[in-house]
């Protein structure tokens, strides 16, 4: 039995950062997920924001003469449209700024500490001042030729023996003293939830990831940063000279969206949606969601999120993408050329959700014409142009005996077990939203696709222009016009959480309304579409010819 609610979240992004694929992936996943919950009759709360305090927000604000809020409010703007533009449908936008997540961060730390899981202590350890993070001794790597960085004349030479093992610069011995939640002490219990609900973390491997992470010791985790060294965060409650760690900040996220503090209220938002069913995350970002927000919920008694499915990372043309290299991929510019949904379904079709996969513009270009152009847009626009002109327009009324029966119509199409006509009705209500269910996106984008080349089929072997040269023909003319064209609409519906838009237009021409419930497209072949109005328009998705591909 399915939960009535349905709460997805993406990572809250980093404002400073550029939007790019790798975020419009998340985004877009979270995106299909909560229209495909909806239209299996859910009640759906999808969350996305952006993660705003930090070092490196506060060092670019000053960078740029301004207030870091004001800093802020101008980013947030990038990434708020490009949802808008990649037609995304997020109930709530979080910001880690406003007077709701700041309020819940510091009722979670004020409970945590007068529940003694919070502790001061003296710590010392290597520090890196860009990364805003502590190295072990053991993560450390031993400098490598490396590029000095430029010394201010008369400037002391780095005091470091180390390098910082994400960003290769020189690390700080720091001695601080700082607040620690008791983390460690969580490690058998989480252990033991991760072992009992294998769909804890997904996919396998990664689940197996944590595990083995977790075979070591698990120290305490260090929640707060001086203000001398750090004043943008949010202030400790019980102690005003330190703000919060930003992950620590960044992790109440989850809850602070959902009124954390009006928890008890019934009906509250928290009551309806926590836990949350799905967080998806990139791989890299693992750790700090298995972990440290799995085991600050246990300090809080509060249930644990069903499923943390980490997925994998795009490389483009092949190459890492960095700001160095100047290959960040900014989709604003690939939406604006051929439009929000050829990129959704290319993000989801390309890779296996999970696994690592790479962004090519003349793979791109490939699967546009042939999946998008020549088989499913030209599936519409051939179907009304006959609909046109053989029946001025209007869905013709099916006449199964024409062919014998029902039974025999189905079978007049021989890929049955593939994409058949009678798989679509009968096998994809349960079949695809199941698969949307369990992020299987490209396989179901896969299973779609055989039913398109289906119908595409269906058509060719029926040949209807010479049906319609033959009078006694048309009721067998009207029966695979109907055929094909509820199939059409069948599918639209299916994939409309991916394409939403497209879909939308797809059903418009079909002379009906889009689609709200997968329900929509199930069941016996019934006359409910013959009699609709057909129209003609521009082509849905129309060629990309290679010369402007190379030009985007
Ligand atoms: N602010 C944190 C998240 C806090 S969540 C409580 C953060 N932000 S981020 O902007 O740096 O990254 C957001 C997401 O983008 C991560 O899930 C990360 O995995 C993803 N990606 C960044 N580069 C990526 C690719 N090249 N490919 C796919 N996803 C990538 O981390």
């Amino acid at each position: 039995m399915h939960r009535q609610t349905f709460y997805v979240t993406t990572p809250i992004y980093y404002v400073n950062d550029v939007p790019h694929i790798g975020h419009a992936y998340t985004t877009v996943a979270a995106d299909v997920l909560a229209r495909a919950h909806g239209m299996m009759g859910r009640d759906v709360f999808f969350l996305t924001g952006t993660d705003e305090h930090g070092q490196k927000v506060q060092q670019a604000a000053a960078r740029r003469g301004v207030t870091p809020q004001a800093h802020c409010d101008e980013l947030v703007v990038r990434f708020q449209s490009l949802w808008r533009r990649m037609n995304i449908s997020n109930n709530d936008f979080v910001r880690t700024t406003e007077p709701r997540h700041k309020a819940a961060v510091q009722n979670v730390l004020q409970l945590l500490h007068d529940k003694g899981e919070i502790y001061r202590d003296t710590y010392e350890g290597w520090y890196c001042v860009p990364c805003e993070r502590f190295w072990t001794e053991k993560e450390l790597v031993v400098p490598g030729p490396y590029e000095p960085i430029p010394l201010e004349p008369h400037a002391a030479p780095p005091p470091s023996i180390f390098d910082c093992p994400d960003c290769g610069r020189p690390v700080e011995r720091v001695t601080e003293s700082n607040y620690f939640f008791r983390m460690g002490k969580y490690r058998d219990r989480l252990i033991a939830h991760i072992r009992a609900n294998p769909g804890f973390i997904r996919p396998e491997p990664r689940r197996n990831e944590i595990l083995g992470f977790l075979e070591r010791d698990l120290g305490d985790l260090c929640i707060s940063r001086p203000k001398s060294r750090l004043a943008w965060g949010i202030e400790l409650p019980f102690d005003p000279s330190f703000v919060t760690y930003v992950w620590f900040d960044a992790l109440v996220n989850y809850i602070s969206a959902l009124r954390y503090l009006d928890r008890s209220t019934p009906g509250s938002l928290f009551e309806r949606f926590w836990p949350a069913d799905v967080h998806l995350i990139g791989k890299d970002i693992l750790t700090t969601h298995a972990v440290y927000w799995s085991t600050m919920l246990m300090a809080l008694d509060l249930p644990l999120p069903r499923t943390i499915f980490a997925h994998g990372w795009w490389t483009v043309e092949g190459e890492k993408m960095s700001k160095s290299r100047g290959n960040v991929f900014d989709p604003n510019s690939f939406v604006e050329a051929y439009g929000a949904d050829p990129f959704r379904y290319y993000l989801l079709s390309q890779m296996t959700f999970g696994a690592d996969g790479d962004f090519s513009s003349d793979r791109f270009v490939g699967r546009y014409n042939s999946d998008l152009a020549n088989a499913l847009g030209n599936l519409l626009s051939r179907l009304v142009s006959m609909i046109e002109k053989y029946f001025g327009g209007t869905i013709p009324a099916p006449s199964p005996d024409s062919f014998g029966d029902w039974a025999r119509v189905e079978s007049a199409f021989p890929r049955s077990d593939a994409g058949g006509l009678r798989i679509v009705r009968e096998a994809f209500p349960d079949e695809i939203p199941a698969r949307y269910a369990d992020l299987d996106f490209k396989e179901l984008l896969e299973r779609i696709w055989t039913a398109v080349y289906g119908i595409n089929e269906f058509i060719d072997k029926s040949a209807p222009w010479s049906l319609a040269k033959d009078e006694e023909k048309r009721p067998l003319l009207s029966t695979v016009m109907f055929v094909a064209a509820d199939q059409l609409r069948r599918i639209a519906v299916f994939l409309t959480p991916v394409m939403p838009a497209a879909c939308g237009e797809i059903l418009a021409r079909l002379g009906v309304s889009a689609a709200s419930r997968f329900e929509e497209a199930g069941g016996a072949w019934d006359t409910a579409l013959a009699g609709k109005r057909v129209v003609k328009g521009v082509s849905l998705f129309p060629r990309i010819e290679v010369a402007k591909a190379g030009a985007a």
